[in-house]
C-alpha cells in the first residue's frame, strides 16, 4: 500500500502553498482532473492528503477519533482565540459534553426570543448608519456589524452587548485578526498578532467573569440566553461548567457564527442584487402570508415559526450556502495509518486528512448549472428530509451516520455544526428586514465580487460596496 499520488511542485518544502493558498477550490478542481479523487500535496513541509466527492466527504468527517483528530489540525489556530479548556483543547469527551450544554442555549424557547432581538438589532443599525434614500455603503462592513450585535445580544446577553460600544468590538475585533490560516502553517513563530490576541483575551475574560458575577448575584431573574443556559450546565460528574470556561465558550461561538453568518449574509444580498425575480418572490411570499403589501415600515415581526416558514428565504440561504460555504476545507490530522476503502492507498500518521465539501455541492454531476445561484432549485421534498436530518443529528457520540452527501455546508458526524439552526434564522430574519426596507443593487464600479481566499472564512472580496434605496410604504 502506498500514499495518494503527490502533486508535483517546484520548490522543495513549500510544495504547493502558492497555489493552494490564492484559491484552494481551483486547485483542488485541477488536480482532480489530473489525479482523481485523491490525491496528496505537500504544503509548508506538512503533506496534506485530499478526498475528494461524496466519498471523500464521509471518510473526512466520519474518521475515527482515534485515527484522526480535528483537535491535532485546529488547536493552534484557535487556542489563543478560544482561550484554555474548551472546544479543540480540551478532550474529545469533554468537548462532546461542551457541546451538548450550548445546544442548551439553542432550543426553540431561546429561538421565539431571540427574533425580536434580531428585528430590533438590524433596525437600529440601518435607522442610525443607512439614513439616506440611497446610497452605496460597504455591505459586508454593515452586515459584519449588524451579525455582531444580533450574536451578541442572544447569544452573551444584553449586558456584554451593550458594552459592545465601550471596547468589546474591538476586543473582538483583535482576536479576528489572529484567526487566519497562518496560524495554521506557523503555529511555531511567536507572531505579535497571537500576544494581542492573548491580551485582548484577558481582558474579554475580566469583563465576562464581572458579568457573570452579577448575574449569580441576583439569582430570582433569569435571562433566555446563552450565558444562563452554560451558567446553569454541568458535565455529567456533576462539575459545574468554571466560569472561566463559559467565558471561553462564549468567545467560540461568536467566533465560529460571526464570520460564517456574515459572510453568508452578504453572498445572500449580493445574489439578490442581481436577481430582482427572486426579491419578487419574497415579497410575494410575505404578502400572501401576511395577507397584505408589506413596505419599508408596515412590515410585521414575525415569530419563529413564520421565519422558519419562510420557503423563498430558505431556498435563498441553502443555494448561497452550496455555492459560497464559507468553511470550503475541513481537516483532520491522521494519528494512526487509514487505509482508503476498495484502494490500495493509505494515509501515513502524521498527513493531515482534507474534504472539500464545496467542490461536491459545485460539482455538475449532482447539480445542473452547479456553479449558478438558482434559489428555486430547492423547491422539492428533498429540502424536508435535510431538515429533519437536522435537527436530529448533531453527531454526538455515534458517528455512523452517513456523510455522502455532496452538500455539508454545516460538517456532518462528531463534529457537526451546532449553530445551523441559530445561523438560518438569523440570516433570514436579517434578510426578512432589510428586503423589507430597502431594494439593493451592484455597485457598478464593484460588481460581483470575487472570492477572498486569505481568511479562514471565505469571504467576498473587498471592500463590498453596493448600493441600497429606500423602499416606499
Ligand atoms: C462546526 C459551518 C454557524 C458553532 C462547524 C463545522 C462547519 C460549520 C462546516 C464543522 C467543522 C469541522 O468538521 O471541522 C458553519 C456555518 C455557519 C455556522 C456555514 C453559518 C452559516 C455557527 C454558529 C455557531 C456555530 C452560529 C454557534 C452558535 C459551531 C460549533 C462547531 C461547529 C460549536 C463544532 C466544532 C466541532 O465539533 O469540531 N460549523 N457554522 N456555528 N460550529 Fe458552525
Amino acid at each position: 500500500p502506498s500514499e495518494p499520488p503527490t502533486v508535483s511542485y517546484y520548490v522543495p518544502f513549500i510544495g504547493s502553498m502558492i497555489e493552494y493558498g490564492m484559491n484552494p477550490i481551483g486547485f483542488l478542481r485541477r488536480n482532480q482532473k489530473i489525479h482523481g479523487d485523491h490525491f496528496t500535496f505537500l504544503m509548508f513541509g506538512r503533506r496534506m492528503t485530499v478526498y475528494l466527492d461524496i466519498d471523500g466527504n464521509d471518510f473526512v468527517f466520519n474518521a475515527k477519533q482515534a485515527c484522526a483528530t480535528a483537535q491535532d489540525a485546529y488547536n493552534s489556530m484557535t487556542k489563543p482565540i478560544f482561550g484554555e479548556g474548551v472546544i479543540y483543547d480540551a478532550p474529545s469527551s469533554m468537548m462532546m459534553e461542551q457541546k451538548r450544554m450550548v445546544k442548551a442555549g439553542l432550543t426553540v424557547p431561546c429561538f421565539r426570543a431571540y427574533i425580536p432581538i434580531f428585528i430590533k438589532e438590524v433596525n437600529q443599525y440601518v435607522d442610525k448608519h443607512w439614513t439616506k434614500d440611497e446610497d452605496t455603503v460597504n455591505l459586508l462592513q454593515s452586515i459584519s456589524e449588524m451579525t455582531v450585535m444580533t450574536a451578541s445580544h442572544t447569544l452573551m446577553g444584553p449586558e456584554i452587548r451593550s458594552k459592545l460600544y465601550e471596547g468589546v468590538a474591538d476586543l473582538y475585533h483583535t482576536l479576528d485578526l489572529c484567526l487566519s490560516p497562518m496560524r495554521f502553517l506557523f503555529d511555531w513563530l511567536p507572531l505579535p498578532s497571537y500576544f494581542s490576541a492573548q491580551k485582548a483575551h484577558d481582558e474579554l475574560d475580566r469583563i465576562f467573569s464581572s458579568v457573570i458575577a452579577e448575574r449569580r448575584k441576583h439569582t430570582g431573574k433569569k435571562h433566555v440566553d446563552m450565558l444562563d443556559a452554560l451558567m446553569d450546565s454541568q458535565y455529567k460528574n456533576g462539575d459545574a461548567l468554571p466560569d472561566k470556561h463559559i467565558g471561553n465558550l462564549l468567545i467560540a461561538l461568536l467566533m465560529a457564527g460571526q464570520h460564517t453568518s456574515a459572510a453568508t449574509t452578504t453572498w445572500a444580498l449580493l445574489n439578490l442584487a442581481t436577481n430582482r425575480d427572486v426579491v419578487d418572490e419574497v415579497h410575494a411570499e410575505n404578502e400572501a402570508r401576511f395577507g397584505r403589501k408589506l413596505g419599508a415600515k408596515n412590515f410585521p415581526e414575525p415569530s419563529y415559526e413564520e421565519v422558519k416558514g419562510f420557503a423563498v428565504l430558505d431556498n435563498i440561504v441553502r443555494e448561497t450556502l452550496r455555492i459560497r460555504a464559507p468553511i470550503s476545507q475541513i481537516l483532520r490530522k491522521v494519528i494512526s495509518p487509514m487505509a482508503i476503502p476498495g484502494t490500495n492507498y493509505v494515509v501515513p500518521a502524521g498527513n493531515y486528512i482534507v474534504a472539500s465539501p464545496i467542490n461536491s455541492a459545485t460539482d455538475e454531476k449532482y447539480y445542473k448549472a452547479a456553479e449558478d445561484w438558482v434559489p428555486s432549485r430547492w423547491n422539492t421534498a428533498e429540502k424536508e428530509e435535510d431538515m429533519d436530518k437536522a435537527t436530529t443529528d448533531y453527531g454526538f457520540g455515534a458517528t455512523t451516520t452517513s456523510a455522502r452527501s455532496p452538500v455539508l455546508p454545516f460538517g456532518a458526524g462528531r463534529h457537526r455544526c451546532i449553530g445551523e439552526q441559530f445561523a438560518y434564522i438569523q440570516i433570514k430574519t436579517i434578510l426578512y428586514v432589510l428586503l423589507n426596507r430597502f431594494d439593493f443593487s451592484l455597485d457598478p464600479k464593484c460588481g460581483m465580487p470575487e472570492r477572498n481566499f486569505r481568511s479562514l472564512v471565505v469571504f467576498p472580496q473587498g471592500p463590498v460596496m453596493c448600493r441600497y434605496k429606500r423602499r416606499s410604504d
